[in-house]
């Protein structure tokens, strides 16, 4: 039988596209993967990056829907209902509980840089990037990270902000964001995109995004492609899962799935061929890690008719990306903790957004105190870097591949049939196909290939 939910229902299969895309789109498109990019190298990471979206990202979105809408609670009661479903071990909640834990550490960085974007609203303003150019907009950048008390602040006021949204619940108010706002950053985007054909160094910028050059690819490169599949679509953690649980019953989720896919990818590479026409033009490093966001584009702004209004409303509408990102980061938890009786929404947030919080300074910190504090137990990386790695390298694509060997060898067709709509549709057998031989196999072969290198 299906479940019925406690936490509320989207009004209708729209809004589960406008919240799933208001999850998935954020600063993993428009921040993280332009800057990764930079780092490995450019075409060969970004078609590695491409494979992983249609073998891996969208079949595993649509089994994480399909749990979710199956079991109608938080993910770790999800789980471990679908799981008795199937007539097997509780412990299949434990891919519940990888992701509630995953969903607070990627707040904990994912708000630092929220808050950096909160920060550049104000300087672009107030106009501190007039007439900019490159060693303005680094010193900018660089003045930030050496600001402790800024980048506490904005961390703060950006849990805040995510925890308002939540306590309310969030099968109100998203629709909204998704609706109106993300429609608007992509009008942003196309705006720019303008911007560096006619200013920007636009061939250099298509040829390294486009152009495949294998060589500058490792496994470690292939892992973070891979890695950024999942934390793009927001998958392996629940977030689609838990909002998969609100979603009507007979929508379908197929079509639903790649849509958000569809979405989250083109704001990705557009996001890129905004950004790499002005790092080429301005001599910036395309290797410049985590920054690269911050210190090009100002300078278009800075040197565009209108900039001042156009950056500011930029750097609102990546603030409230980043915004609708993190609600779905914090929902797995907060529902769980309602789930156990304990706790109301408003408290759930509390503890959960806390949490994050108090993690969160570290990585605000990683940048400046913290900066050559790399300990062997964080892997030789800074609280920062390291959060992300365990994240979006490590318990992501393990919570994808527990989700797909789940729904591809033991789950029974006869529910899948039942939640999908789709008794004896061709896609299905396709969708099945892929998620048993082939979305696994390649986690595992990169994980592999990975750590063979690593220790080879
Ligand atoms: N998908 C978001 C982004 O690309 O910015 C980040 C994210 C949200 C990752 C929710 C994971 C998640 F569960
Ligand atoms: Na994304």
């Amino acid at each position: 039988m299906a479940q019925q939910g406690i936490h509320g229902v989207w009004a209708n299969r729209w809004t589960f596209v406008l919240a799933a895309t208001g999850s998935a789109v954020g600063l993993g498109n428009i921040w993280k993967f332009p800057y990764i990019t930079g780092e490995n190298g450019g075409g060969a990471f970004v078609l590695v990056y491409l494979l992983c979206i249609a073998l891996i990202g969208i079949p595993i979105m649509v089994a994480e829907v399909l749990l979710g809408r199956r079991g109608r609670q938080s993910p770790i009661n999800s789980m471990r209902y679908v799981a008795k479903e199937a007539g097997l071990s509780s412990n299949w909640s434990a891919v519940g509980w990888m992701g509630v834990l995953a969903g607070l550490f990627i707040l904990s960085f994912y708000s630092v840089v929220a808050g950096w974007a909160l920060h550049y609203v104000f300087q672009t303003g107030t106009g501190a990037f007039e007439g900019a150019t490159r060693e303005v907009s680094q010193g900018v950048f660089g003045e930030l990270l050496s600001n402790n008390t800024a980048l506490i602040s904005w961390h703060t006021v950006f849990i805040l902000m995510t925890v308002g949204v939540v306590m309310a619940g969030v099968t109100r108010g998203l629709a909204m964001v998704a609706r109106v706002l993300m429609p608007l950053l992509f009008v942003m985007l196309i705006m720019l995109l303008g911007y560096g054909m006619a200013a920007g160094d636009y061939v250099g910028a298509a040829k390294f995004m486009f152009s495949f050059k294998v060589s500058a690819l490792s496994w470690d490169g292939v892992l973070i492609a891979m890695g950024h599949a999942f934390f793009t679509l927001s998958l392996g953690m629940g977030s689609i899962m838990a909002y998969g649980a609100y979603m009507p019953s007979h929508s379908n989720i197929g079509q639903t799935v790649v849509t958000v896919g569809v979405l989250d990818t083109l704001v990705a590479l557009v996001a890129g061929m905004c950004i790499f026409p002005i790092v080429f033009a301005s001599g910036i490093e395309p290797s410049s890690g985590p920054g690269l966001l911050f210190q090009s584009l100002p300078v278009a702004f800075g040197n565009m008719p209108g900039g001042l209004f156009f950056g500011t409303l930029f750097f609102i509408l990546v603030s409230i990306a980043a915004w609708s990102s993190a609600v779905s980061l914090i929902e797995p938890g907060v529902a769980w903790l309602i789930e156990t009786g304990k706790f109301n929404r408003v408290t759930a947030n509390l503890v959960l957004g806390g949490a994050s919080w108090l993690v969160g300074i570290s990585c605000a910190l990683s940048y400046n105190l913290l900066a050559d504090f790399k300990p062997l137990f964080l892997a030789n990386r800074t609280p920062f870097d390291f959060l992300d790695f365990l994240t979006a390298q490590v318990m992501l694509p393990l919570g994808g591949l527990f989700i797909a060997i789940f729904v591809g060898w033991r789950m029974a067709k006869a529910v899948m049939e039942d939640e999908m709509d789709a008794e004896g549709h061709p896609m299905l057998d396709i969708w099945l196909f892929v998620l048993r031989y082939i979305s696994p196999v390649l986690v595992v072969i990169v994980f592999v290939m990975t750590l063979m290198n690593t220790f080879a």
